[in-house]
């Protein structure tokens, strides 16, 4: 029985590798007319919103047709049930709609570009730690938690080579810092998610997801992850890995205009608009100054500066683009300003907070009065579509954004 269900373990992992080479290169013109299939969340959510006229309306669009649209932006693939950045996670968040997929870039040890959210999550990410000859390569290996003091762990792409980085397994992001296991750290899946899709997530190199999303005949977003290593890293300068990232859709022959490069750092985003100014012009700036109130009120005066210096699309978390007056969802200072400036804006990330019956944490912490059930983060979506008129907006669960976007005619 064991040797029976090996091999077919070992059949199937041989046959899905079999697709994953199919799937790359060119599709038909057609490739974006797939049948898109929104599953039954947003069925569960629409049913839970409070009455109203948003709610009739979005019961009117239940029987599609549901469309591959730009408005939904694939935060790493598909993570709310797929483990991230991993093939099957981007396949799944096609399939629900999705019109541009993110790939997270980092930079391994010989210096090749691979999809992590993180430089140094593969401890959470991955396998690594079950595989003890790359374990021992982390720039600090598993010491576990012990006398109430929490587990301590790092793996960097940049500990191993590409090759090593493709024979590992992605799994769903998530540890139990109290472990006293790797099996007992590993296992720390977060509650809203599940395991059920993470045998083996199959890693993706940048290269792998270019010609991937290209044959799909979708659009790109990727992120130069901030490094953790220090800079230059063997040689390695910032500047370089900005520029490696663009090479690789010039030498796969992408068009500019199908690719929305990002960064928190704005010497990547100006690097770009002064190097490279056919992506530079598309050139997403991840805006964190908005987590603190100081910060909030920094990022909302310096919009007619950025505008000057070239950038034309912000993208802070979703939460600094809303706020509660009068019982109301309305647009916040930051929105205003960045309109005001013409600066496009592009909102992260949907679906990444669980229940919001408690008000919904870091995501919802603006408008958490008016948060009560799950359905109220279609009233929150609205708002940033309606009177905030954002882009686009990442999603951890494509579907949920593709059935508004669809209802809405969003293309
Ligand atoms: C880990 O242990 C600390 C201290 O006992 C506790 O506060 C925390 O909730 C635990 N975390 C997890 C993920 O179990
Ligand atoms: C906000 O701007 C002021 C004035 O330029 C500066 O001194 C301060 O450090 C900034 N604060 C933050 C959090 O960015």
């Amino acid at each position: 029985m064991l040797n029976l269900l090996t091999s077919a373990l070992l059949l199937s992992t041989a046959s899905a590798a079999a697709v994953v080479r199919k799937d790359y290169g060119h599709d038909s013109e057609n490739s974006r007319k797939i049948n898109v299939q929104v599953g039954v969340r947003p069925y569960y959510l629409v049913e839970d919103m409070d009455e109203g006229s948003l709610k009739r309306k979005l019961q009117s669009c239940s029987e599609g047709p549901f469309k591959v649209s730009d408005f939904v932006f694939a935060h790493r693939g598909a993570p709310l049930q797929f483990p991230e950045h991993t093939h099957e996670s981007y396949s799944a968040a096609r399939r629900m709609g999705a019109g541009v997929i993110e790939c997270d870039v980092a930079f391994t040890k010989d210096k090749q570009l691979v999809c992590r959210h993180a430089q140094c999550d593969l401890h959470t990410t991955t396998n690594i730690l079950a595989k003890p000859e790359l374990a021992a390569k982390c720039t600090t290996p598993f010491k576990p938690a012990s006398g109430g003091k929490p587990a301590e762990v790092k793996c960097c792409t940049s500990d191993i080579t590409q090759a090593e980085f493709k024979s590992l397994c992605g799994k769903m992001d998530g540890a139990n810092v109290n472990g006293t296991t790797v099996a007992a750290y590993m296992d720390g899946t977060p509650y809203f998610r599940t395991d059920l899709y993470a045998t083996c997530g199959t890693l993706m190199t940048h290269n792998e997801y270019i010609e991937l999303v290209d044959g799909w005949g979708l659009k790109f977003t990727p992120e130069l992850k901030t490094p953790e290593v220090k800079m230059p890293f063997n040689g390695y300068t910032q500047e370089q890995y900005a520029q490696d990232m663009i090479n690789a859709y010039k030498k796969h022959g992408i068009d500019p205009s199908r690719v929305w490069p990002q960064s928190f750092l704005p010497a990547d985003i100006f690097y770009w608009i002064k190097n490279e100014p056919k992506f530079g012009k598309q050139a997403v700036y991840l805006d964190e100054r908005v987590d603190t109130l100081e910060g909030y009120a920094n990022a909302t005066a310096s919009m007619p500066e950025l505008a000057k210096k070239g950038v034309k699309i912000v993208a802070p978390a979703f939460f600094a683009l809303t706020k509660v007056r009068d019982g109301k969802i309305v647009p916040s200072e930051y929105a205003i300003a960045a309109k005001k400036a013409k600066i496009e804006i592009v909102a992260w990330s949907f679906e990444r907070s669980g229940w919001l019956n408690k008000g919904g944490e870091y995501y919802y912490q603006y408008v958490s009065p008016v948060i009560n059930n799950d359905g109220d983060m279609y009233t929150v979506l609205d708002v940033l579509v309606q009177q905030v008129g954002i882009k686009g907006i990442f999603t951890d669960w494509p579907a949920t954004v593709t059935y508004y976007a669809s209802c809405f005619g969003l293309k």
